[in-house]
């Protein structure tokens, strides 16, 4: 078949390298982002007089027609056109003739390219904020119908002191929080346009670069046209982000695994978010967070994929840089995915009050208190940590927990205990006992929630 390049060629491509070198299979998901970034350079040709207005309407004309035959799933992609650009460029040609071919004056598929992924990053990047907004809110949700619900804390995975179970819920707010405003800042970097940077090095034609910029609603014009077609630095940082985001959403995943198990059993995942063994009757399987937990090692690979592709490039434009796109679809993919799911789930999860609370009751984690109790009383804190090192030895040696001791046991260790110890050990008591600025207190985590409800509306 004939190639919109073919006028410095004498033979035709070999197949294999047709089928190599071709990117439309992936690349048509760029369709829209293509068409629109074309409709927006044909109208500044036209403002310019490097075309006629006549020309431009029937350009716009049969853009139109294309958009709604691939909207219709009636576009006949070819991989002989190579990528998206070709086929559109052909598609457009063969619905209005010659005229068609005007549409690619004073520019290259280089910096089209850049353009298209630079309107998908936006777009996407968009979408994935408000898909992170309605997880946080879920969050907050959970956080308030348990508020009260006390479980153990953990350092090392070993229990450490008891927090609350909506004070552990909203760590993972504001980690999302963190993602989210690393997502509107990177916008700043993703709305430069490429387009008018041609090749590599401008165009001798007479273009306005900021007028396509502001009709396709960037914020301003890549100043260095080599920087412009081979910069993928904004992909780069939207798959940081993305792998970031999903260690925090794999992290979360881990701890929802472990609070399945039967061993934990804090809390239980509803039916339809589990599945089952097709040998063992009794399983009910956490998969989706096992699978989150996992879509977190295919994002991180498409991060180092690319960065590795990058790395060794020449200015300006290299074909590696084709590379660019499967990872970034995958990526979109996968968080896409992950953060649509994670909402529901965490809304219909069951929260086993009573396991959480026997977890911190049947434990040594509120010894940390007992020190604090004597330093109050006047010790220093390392002799008190010293004396109470040896009331929990005593006290696993007499198979009983801290509030079982008695006084005068007690008082056998140090003659500063008093009957107020045993209030000072209630599980209550010691998360309200935590009442700095971001601790565990109640008082302290509804501070939390309300500052995390100004976050989300924007106040
Ligand atoms: N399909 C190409 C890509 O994804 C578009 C740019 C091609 N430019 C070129 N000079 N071959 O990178």
């Amino acid at each position: 078949m004939s190639k919109l390049w073919g006028g410095r060629f004498t033979k035709s491509t070999n197949e294999l390298v047709e089928e190599f070198t071709a990117s439309i299979e992936f690349d048509q998901q760029f369709a829209m982002e293509d068409i629109e970034g074309s409709i927006a350079h044909v109208t500044m040709l036209a403002e310019c007089e490097i075309i006629t207005h006549d020309e431009a309407s029937q350009l716009v004309r049969g853009l139109k027609i294309i958009e709604e035959k691939i909207n219709n799933g009636l576009a006949d992609y070819t991989v002989g056109n190579e990528d998206i650009h070709m086929n559109i460029e052909q598609m457009l040609i063969d619905e209005i003739g010659a005229v068609g071919g005007k549409l690619h004056t004073g520019r290259s598929r280089n910096d089209q390219i850049a353009t298209d992924i630079h309107l998908y990053v936006n777009n996407k990047t968009r979408e994935i904020i408000k898909l992170v907004e309605s997880v946080q809110s879920t969050f907050i949700k959970q956080a308030k119908s348990n508020i009260n619900v006390i479980m153990p804390g953990y350092t090392h995975l070993q229990r450490a002191q008891p927090v609350l179970f909506s004070h552990h819920l909203l760590a993972y707010f504001w980690m999302l929080e963190r993602d989210k405003q690393r997502l509107i800042d990177s916008l700043q970097r993703v709305n430069w346009s490429p387009l008018g940077a041609g090749a590599l090095a401008g165009t001798t034609f007479p273009i306005n670069r900021e007028r396509t910029a502001e009709l396709l609603g960037f914020e301003m014009v890549y100043p260095n046209s080599l920087d412009a077609v081979s910069d993928r630095d904004f992909v780069l940082e939207f798959l940081s982000i993305a792998s970031i985001m999903m260690t925090h959403i794999s992290r979360l995943s881990e701890e929802l695994v472990i609070w399945s198990s039967q061993e934990f059993n804090f809390i239980e995942l509803d039916d339809s978010f589990c599945t089952g063994s097709s040998i063992m009757p009794q399983k009910k399987n956490p998969d989706v967070p096992e699978l989150l937990r996992g879509k977190t090692g295919r994002v991180h690979g498409n991060l180092f994929g690319l960065l590795t592709v990058l790395k060794g490039l020449p200015l300006a434009y290299n074909k590696d840089m084709q590379e660019d796109k499967e990872g970034l679809l995958d990526t979109v993919k996968a968080i896409d995915g992950s953060l649509r799911l994670l909402a529901p789930m965490i809304e219909t999860m069951q929260v086993k009050q009573d396991n959480m609370y026997n977890a911190v009751d049947q434990d040594y984690s509120n010894a940390t208190d007992i020190a604090d109790y004597l330093v109050t009383k006047g010790l220093p804190f390392r002799q008190a940590h010293e004396i109470i090192g040896k009331i929990v030895l005593y006290a696993i040696e007499q198979k009983k927990y801290l509030l079982a001791l008695t006084l005068e046991e007690y008082q056998s260790f140090s003659n500063l205990f008093e009957e107020d110890i045993y209030v000072v050990l209630e599980p209550k008591h010691v998360v309200d006992a935590r009442n700095s600025t971001g601790g565990t207190a109640e008082s302290q985590v509804r501070k939390q929630l309300e500052q995390a409800e100004a976050v989300l509306s924007g106040n």
